[in-house]
């Protein structure tokens, strides 16, 4: 099949927070990649995105915070649609399912499913809160888990171990709305029997698609093997777009019927806002000339390769996907991205503390794309493919390239003299980088792409450290002028083959070479820039990163790790019951501490003397790691227990034992009297 046009979709975002790292390498740097690369070889495409505004977590945290789901949806639309702009994802479209076009698209799509009878009415019982008087999502429901007996869990999900849900396991379900026990109740829903689609299904996915990523296909054979059921695609809740058929009140399309149609609304929206210069949405929905690509994470595949696929044949007007790129997902420093658990680095935070470096994170991204397994993220692995990458390959090339030919030739492209055997090679080596990297980028594979863009960058490198024109300069001018025609050369290629990837460093580059010559059938030529022409300014095209900035980003991770192991944490279990005699035989006192030190060749120790009201005596205690200056502790009350035998603990002997509370995250911390006391007075 050949195609005239591709449409590029992205999943929507929901509008319920920022988007970090995870989304980004998962979806949006692929997918605006693809769309450059499309872009850059004159190819008609239209890249759409837009904000996922529906569904159960928005009225969640509209309740929490006391506001409306129309604030927090509007709060996060400007906020994620801002970010993706300052991060050069360059979309065509980027709306909103709270859109009116979305409603009016998302209603009469159903509308026409429903008229057509290819949804099943059926009533079922599900929980309802009667002190909120409303039906349940299955997130607004909590209880233990049945698997692993966690408290808090979901509904549709267990975030202890993981595993899905119905809200009919839960044991002691709870309202999350009230905090109620719900009761069940009889309710009506439409479903899309996904068991009648089955057979095409299949073949269309296994027979003809084989070409999909392993991870994609596979998901979806398992899917298709385990038997498709049919899918309530309506709900009882007051935020989303109304069904509408009557009988309906109070119930909406559920949030994933109507998202997926947010990619048809939002070609609608800018087709119908610029019809000379997009054309008709329908072209872009209904011909059989366009290839429509999905980029989604791998949480979104069943929803794209079988539900919304159902959706749209069950209509019969539209095309289906012809490939559906979806990554893996991306860790942070080693643990899962938590939205709730604030562990992840967010797109507008990192656009603030790196105000200039929108392509060190596309290319840290890229380089670790979770392309066919999970990968991580790290902020060590980021400062060095910044520095002994972007700066010591790409970024050092570029530089001595324009920085000789302005000092030897002020900044004008010097004339190419004979080649040489060596220069015919290094020439040889990047004319077929071309076809390379179109295999690559044509299937999908980003990663190897953007290596083999900066293996291009190694070759210019490389030959310019080999001919060393800084030294030629002194003895023969000719020659230094033809290394440096084709080092400039190798510049203007490298500012095309990386447009995709570092599109703000490929900008910057062209402008310093003056390059008209820029699209990507250019790329491979060695004729971009004409003997004789003038360059732009020379600039660092990448600054390095010092240790100092990365630490700063560490801290900020720890930071929200101590906060979230204080929120997680759990007291131990009470011990066996004592009597008040047993505890009366412990002799606790108050002392102030006179001196306090490291127990020397002992990590956990510091040796306490004590004044005990008594004559004193010196206490060697296990809390030196929560202690790191023991000096700080002089003239502190403490309390301790007077009456435990001496012992001699790495040859200083302990008179007692010093009390202190384990805070959650495993620190000791010195019980104090609340103000001071007499030293030696009884504690009980
Ligand atoms: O998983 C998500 O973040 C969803 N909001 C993706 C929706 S994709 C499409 F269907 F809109
Ligand atoms: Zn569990």
């Amino acid at each position: 099949m050949s195609f005239k046009r591709t449409l590029v979709t992205s999943a929507l975002p929901y509008a319920n927070g920022p988007v970090h790292i995870g989304h980004l390498a998962g979806v949006y740097v692929p997918a605006d990649i693809y769309v450059r690369y499309l872009r850059l070889k004159g190819e008609e495409v239209l890249f759409v995105g837009g904000s996922d505004e529906h569904g159960v977590p928005i009225t969640i945290r509209a309740k929490k915070e006391g506001i409306t789901s129309q604030d927090v949806v509007d709060r996060y639309h400007s906020l994620i649609k801002k970010s993706f702009e300052g991060f050069g994802i360059s979309f065509d479209v980027y709306s909103r399912t709270t859109s009116k076009t979305h409603h009016q698209l998302a209603s009469d799509f159903f509308r026409k499913l429903y008229e057509k009878g290819e949804f099943i009415e059926k009533t079922s019982e599900q929980y309802y809160d009667e002190e909120a008087r409303q039906f349940l999502a299955d997130r607004y429901i909590t209880g233990e888990c049945p698997h692993c007996h966690a408290d808090g869990a979901y509904g549709d999900q267990c975030e202890k171990c993981g595993t899905s849900l119905s809200p009919l396991d839960l044991i002691n379900p709870k309202s999350a709305i009230s905090g109620s026990k719900p009761v069940l109740r009889e309710t009506k829903h439409w479903y899309l029997p996904l068991d009648k689609h089955e057979g095409w299904l299949r073949e269309w996915i296994l027979e003809n698609h084989k070409e999909w990523r392993s991870n994609v296909y596979g998901q979806c054979k398992s899917w298709l093997d385990l038997g498709l059921q049919p899918r309530a695609v309506s709900r009882d809740l007051d935020w989303g777009i109304p069904v509408p058929v009557e009988g309906a009140e109070g119930k909406v399309l559920y949030v994933w019927f109507d998202a997926p149609i947010g990619y048809i609304s939002n070609t609608k929206e800018l087709c119908d806002a610029q019809p000379e210069k997009f054309g008709n949405w329908e072209t872009w929905w209904k011909d059989d000339e366009t290839r429509l690509i999905h980029f989604i994470g791998k949480d979104n595949i069943v929803f794209h390769c079988i539900v919304f696929p159902s959706m749209l044949k069950a209509d019969g007007s539209y095309i289906l996907p012809d490939n559906v790129p979806s990554n893996e997902f991306l860790n942070l420093e080693g643990d899962k991205i938590s939205t709730s658990r604030n562990w992840a680095v967010w797109l507008n935070e990192y656009l603030v503390d790196f105000p200039e470096k929108q392509d060190t994170l596309r290319y840290v991204l890229t380089a670790n794309a979770p392309e066919t397994k999970d990968n991580d993220f790290t902020w060590r692995d980021f400062q060095a493919r910044n520095n002994s990458e972007l700066v010591a390959i790409y970024g050092n090339f570029i530089n001595r390239a324009l920085v000789l030919t302005q000092k030897y030739f002020e900044g004008v492209v010097p004339e190419l003299g004979e080649l040489t055997d060596y220069d015919k090679e290094t020439l040889a080596e990047f004319a077929d980088v071309k076809t390379r990297l179109e295999q690559l980028l044509d299937n999908f594979k980003f990663r190897d792409a953007q290596k083999e863009a900066m293996n291009l960058a190694r070759i210019g490198n490389k030959y310019l450290a080999d001919t060393e024109p800084w030294k030629l300069a002194k003895t023969d001018m000719a020659r230094t002028a033809t290394i440096l025609h084709i080092g400039l050369q190798i510049a203007a290629n490298l500012a095309i083959a990386f447009e995709p990837f570092l599109p703000f460093s490929s900008q910057k580059l062209r402008t310093m070479l003056n390059l008209k010559s820029f699209n990507w059938a250019n790329l491979g030529q060695i004729d971009l820039l004409t003997a004789g022409e003038k360059l732009g300014t020379p600039e660092l095209l990448f600054e390095k990163i010092e240790d100092a900035i990365i630490e700063a980003q560490l801290q900020k991770l720890a930071d929200t790790k101590k906060a979230n192991e204080v929120a997680e944490y759990k007291p131990a279990a009470i011990k066996e019951n004592t009597t008040i005699d047993e505890f009366d035989k412990n002799d606790i006192r108050v002392g102030t501490v006179l001196e306090c030190s490291r127990v020397p060749k002992a990590d956990k120790l510091l040796q306490f003397k004590i004044d005990d009201g008594m004559g004193g005596r010196t206490i060697v205690s296990g809390i030196a790691q929560s202690y790191p200056e023991p000096e700080k502790l002089v003239g502190m009350q403490v309390c301790f227990i007077a009456n435990f035998p001496p012992r001699k603990l790495k040859g200083v002997e302990s008179q007692g034992m010093i009390l202190s509370a384990v805070d959650a995250d495993g620190k000791l911390v010195l019980i104090q009297p609340s103000r001071t006391v007499k030293n030696g007075s009884q504690v009980g």
